[in-house]
């Protein structure tokens, strides 16, 4: 059995390799080489990627794909997709190019608020902690006049803080509940930083409140820390057309898509076992984009899955009718992202990806951010209510298996062609292509 490994962290790159390929590798040469092949020949831009977190060994590649001719509020824009689910960045491509024949998307940020919160401990009377918090709300805001200095000079800061009594639910347990305004940035360090001087102050004046018992005095700050749950940062996300003009060939009409489409948004709507994979599919679109704006997905995924729960049952988070025979199909969102700070300006390929976007606010990013996951769905449910998901997914099953069997591109071009008549399977392509080769 292998043994713990002490002091880790303290070796080198080369060295933490070498550990690991004689304690869990059998000491396979192969698995070695696949590590450093990932290496990257200019030491600058390795060093910074080594530097992103601890123990690093290699980098980790994922596809960053582009879905160009989202019209999204009368402009054009190309989406930087970092996903490697195959048919997303083809879906969400060919749902722009609907759209963009229909009016395209209208996309809205209705509100922006960022949550942060200090959770206490507090034996004794309310009411004199309501005085305290009274009496020290001018301090509190003062005290982190350092932190909030320069982001009020771009117009943000602390919007508001409230003192909230939670101990019906668990005992002696209070929150200060404070609402930020973190304008381009995600704000993470910000929020955090300002809690933990709120933290300080509050346990500080309980302390010395000479009105306060000895029980009163003992405050007991348990943690500081933002909240992902962001219901008041919602981002609206929407497209709309006559009925009649969602037809796109003899084989469908306008109305019976929309019937479809419409009764596959309700099944969601009210059956949380399709609720999941329905939304599943609106983080594709959101995921890829929000990974290759150097955005924290799993702070996106967490809040918006809660956002979904939100009325005690999980939902669905797109929505679609018929008004006045016109088809609407819409989406409401919680989105905390940044477009300033952190992973922004430090990975090239974040910049990159920003300067596609033609160098968005963070109010723009939601925006498109929330476009893709609308334009997703709309893929998804179009396939899902036609022709069925599989063609579109077999299809880059097919490429997958002739890209790792190295098929040459006449290869690729027959095979194609076999396949638009017969079932995609790995073994029948696996015959198919021994048949072709032989
Ligand atoms: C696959 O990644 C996503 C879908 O399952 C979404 C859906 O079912 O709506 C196709």
């Amino acid at each position: 059995m292998t043994k713990p490994v002490n002091g880790f962290s303290k070796l080198t790159k080369p060295e933490k390799i070498e550990w690991l390929a004689k304690n869990y590798l059998s000491d396979n040469q192969s698995a070695i080489s696949v590590l450093k092949q990932y290496w990257n020949d200019d030491e600058d831009l390795q060093k910074l990627h080594d530097e992103f977190i601890e123990n690093t060994v290699t980098n980790f590649y994922l596809p960053l794909g582009l879905a160009p001719n989202f019209l999204i509020n009368g402009k054009y824009h190309v989406l930087p997709m970092a996903i490697e689910e195959s048919s997303v960045v083809a879906a969400a491509s060919k749902a722009a190019k609907f759209w963009n024949e229909r009016g395209g998307f209208k996309a809205t940020v209705l509100n922006h608020k960022k949550i942060g919160q200090v959770h206490f401990l507090f034996q004794g009377d309310f009411s004199k902690l309501e005085q305290l918090f009274t009496n020290i709300e001018p301090k509190l805001r003062e005290a982190v006049k350092p932190i909030t200095r320069n982001m009020e000079k771009r117009g943000g800061g602390i919007l508001d803080i409230k003192l909230i009594d939670k101990t019906s639910e668990l005992e002696n347990y209070y929150q200060l509940f404070v609402n930020f305004d973190t304008r381009d940035s995600m704000g993470a360090n910000f929020i955090n930083s300002c809690l933990e001087k709120f933290a300080e102050v509050l346990q500080e004046e309980a302390r010395n409140n000479p009105d306060f018992t000895d029980e009163e005095k003992d405050l007991e700050v348990i943690m500081s820390i933002l909240s992902n749950y962001v219901p008041e940062c919602i981002v609206r996300a929407e497209v709309s057309c006559p009925v009649e003009n969602l037809a796109e060939n003899q084989e469908m009409s306008g109305e019976e898509f929309a019937r479809k489409f419409i009764q596959a948004v309700r099944i969601a709507e009210i059956e949380p076992y399709r609720a999941v994979t329905h939304n599943k599919g609106v983080m594709n679109g959101i995921d890829a984009v929000v990974l290759s704006t150097g955005n924290d997905f799993r702070a996106v995924e967490a809040g918006v899955h809660a956002y979904a729960s939100r009325n005690g049952k999980y939902t669905s988070l797109t929505h679609a009718e018929i008004e006045d025979g016109i088809f609407k199909f819409w989406m409401e969102i919680p989105l905390a992202l940044g477009t300033v700070g952190g992973l922004t300006s430090l990975h090239p390929l974040v910049k990159l990806a920003l300067d596609i976007l033609q160098r968005p606010s963070a109010k723009e990013l939601m925006e498109i951010t929330a476009v893709a996951g609308l334009a997703q769905n709309f893929a998804a449910l179009r396939s899902l209510t036609t022709t069925g998901i599989q063609q579109g997914h077999m299809k880059m099953h097919l490429m997958n298996i002739l890209n790792q069997n190295q098929a040459t591109a006449e290869e690729k071009e027959q095979m194609v062609e076999f396949f638009t008549h017969h079932t995609i399977t790995h073994s029948s392509v696996m015959e198919q292509l021994e048949k072709m080769r032989s």
